[in-house]
């Protein structure tokens, strides 16, 4: 018997089949990334003066905003796609990284270690003087 027939007999249809594939590679736990995103910041603020260094970043509104060349930033949904950790970003390696189990995010959003395996959704940066909006 395969198993098309196998989930007949049992009554069980596509949702059953695809609910199947994620035993062991999804996660339920992942939250689902900030939408309609639309903020901006001023880095001369002392709560944003972080940014004002490469390297620097932090965390708003569930986005992560990291400082990563001279006048480039990047804005990533911050919650770790595997189980929802708060990622940090390493400048050495110029990778996002999830301190929980150490899967690792490249600048783009996708994946570049696991175990997480799905990409983080990345924002829209625009940077004017000290301000820089992130949006959707
Ligand atoms: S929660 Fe990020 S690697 Fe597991």
């Amino acid at each position: 018997m395969t198993r098309d027939e196998f989930l007949k007999v049992l009554g069980l249809g596509a949702v059953a089949t695809a609910s199947m594939f994620c035993f062991g590679g999804c996660s339920s736990d992942s939250p689902a990334a900030p939408q309609n995103v639309d903020f901006t910041i001023d880095i001369s603020q002392s709560s944003y003066a972080t940014l004002q260094n490469i390297g620097g970043f932090i965390i708003k509104d569930g986005v992560i905003i990291a400082h990563i060349e001279s006048g480039e930033y990047i804005a990533l949904s911050a919650a770790c796609t595997h189980e929802g950790t708060i990622i940090n970003y390493n400048s050495g390696q110029n990778l996002f990284v999830c301190p929980a189990h150490g899967s690792e995010f490249n600048t783009d959003g996708t994946v570049a270690k696991n175990p997480a395996n799905k990409s983080l959704t990345k924002y829209n940066v625009t940077v004017t003087g000290n301000s820089i909006r992130v949006y959707s």
